[in-house]
C-alpha cells in the first residue's frame, strides 16, 4: 500500500481520501456512516452552525464528555489538558492573569488554569449547556469551588456581555477546528474589545497546506495565511507558534496580539 500524504496535505473531504481511509480502516466504516446519518438529521433540525454544533455536542456528551471534547480515554483527557497548561505556562501565563477560555468544554485544561490562577480570574464560555454541566462536574471532582470560576453559555462570539480590555489571556483550544470561517471572523472582530492592551489570544486550528475543506461541518481545515490574514484585517499581529508543532498534537497554534503590545 502507498504511504498516505502528510497530515497537512490530506483532503479529508475528498472521495479519494475517504476510499483510501475505508480500505485501511474497514472496522470504522459503520461508525462513520452512522455519524453521517446523525449529522444530516441534526443539520436539518438545527438552523445555523452554532445550533447544529450544539446538537452535535449534546449527542456526543451524552455518551462521554471526554470523547465529546476529543479525548478517547480519561488518560488522554488528562494528558491533553496538561499539554495545553504546560505550553501556556512556558509562554507567559501568570497567576494574576485574567483568562477568558472560549469553548472551555468540560475543563480538560480549564481545571488546571483555574487551580493556577488567582481566585475569580478564570472565565469559560461555551455554546453547549451539556458540556458546561460536565464542566461543573470537573470542578467538583477537582475540589476547585473556592476558586470561583465563571462558566457561561453563549450563542455567539460577540462577547458583548464581558467588560472592555479586561482579559490578559484569551485561549481557544480545538474550537476553530470546529468552526466555519464566519464564526472565526466574528470572534476576531470582537475579541479585541475585551482583550487587555498587552494581552494575547492563542488559538489552535486544523492546518492544511492544500485546499481548505471541512468534514460533516464538524471539522474545518484552514491554511495558516487565511487565519493570520483575517486576524490582521481585524487589527492584530498574528504569529504562528512554531514550537507548538513539536508537541504530539494534530493541530497548529497562532498567537494574536495588538500591534503595539
Ligand atoms: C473539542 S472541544 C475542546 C474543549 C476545550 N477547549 C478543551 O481543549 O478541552 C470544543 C469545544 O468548543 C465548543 N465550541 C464550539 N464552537 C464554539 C463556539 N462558536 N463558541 C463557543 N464554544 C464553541 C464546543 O461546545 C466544545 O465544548
Amino acid at each position: 500500500m502507498t504511504k498516505p500524504p502528510p497530515r497537512t496535505q490530506r483532503n479529508r473531504a475528498s472521495l479519494a481520501y475517504k476510499l483510501r481511509y475505508a480500505t485501511r480502516n474497514p472496522d470504522k466504516i459503520r461508525t462513520y456512516l452512522s455519524r453521517v446519518s446523525r449529522d444530516v438529521k441534526l443539520r436539518l433540525a438545527n438552523r445555523g452552525h452554532v445550533a447544529y454544533y450544539r446538537a452535535v455536542m449534546r449527542s456526543d456528551a451524552a455518551k462521554s464528555p471526554e470523547a465529546a471534547v476529543g479525548s478517547s480515554t480519561r488518560d488522554r483527557w488528562l494528558k491533553l489538558g496538561q499539554m495545553q497548561f504546560d505550553y501556556l505556562l512556558q509562554h507567559g501565563l501568570k497567576p494574576g492573569d485574567r483568562m477568558l477560555e472560549i469553548g472551555c468544554g468540560n475543563l480538560r485544561a480549564g481545571w488546571r488554569f483555574i487551580d493556577y490562577l488567582d481566585a475569580g480570574n478564570y472565565y469559560g464560555v461555551d455554546i453547549s449547556p451539556d458540556i458546561l454541566l460536565a464542566a461543573q462536574n470537573t470542578l467538583v471532582r477537582q475540589g476547585l469551588q473556592d476558586k470561583l470560576p465563571h462558566l457561561s453559555l453563549v450563542d455567539d462570539l460577540k462577547l458583548s456581555f464581558l467588560p472592555e480590555r479586561h482579559f490578559t489571556v484569551v485561549h481557544a483550544h480545538s474550537v476553530f477546528s470546529h468552526s466555519p470561517i464566519e464564526v472565526i471572523d466574528e470572534c476576531l472582530a470582537h475579541v479585541g474589545r475585551v482583550l487587555a492592551p498587552d494581552g494575547f489570544f492563542d488559538f489552535t486550528f486544523d492546518r492544511t497546506e492544500g485546499s481548505e475543506h471541512h468534514v460533516l461541518r464538524e471539522d474545518f481545515y484552514y491554511r495558516t495565511e487565511t487565519l493570520t490574514g483575517l486576524a490582521e484585517r481585524h487589527g492584530f499581529t498574528a504569529r504562528f507558534m512554531d514550537d507548538w508543532e513539536e508537541l504530539p498534537h494534530g493541530q497548529s497554534k497562532i498567537r494574536v496580539t495588538r500591534p503595539d503590545a
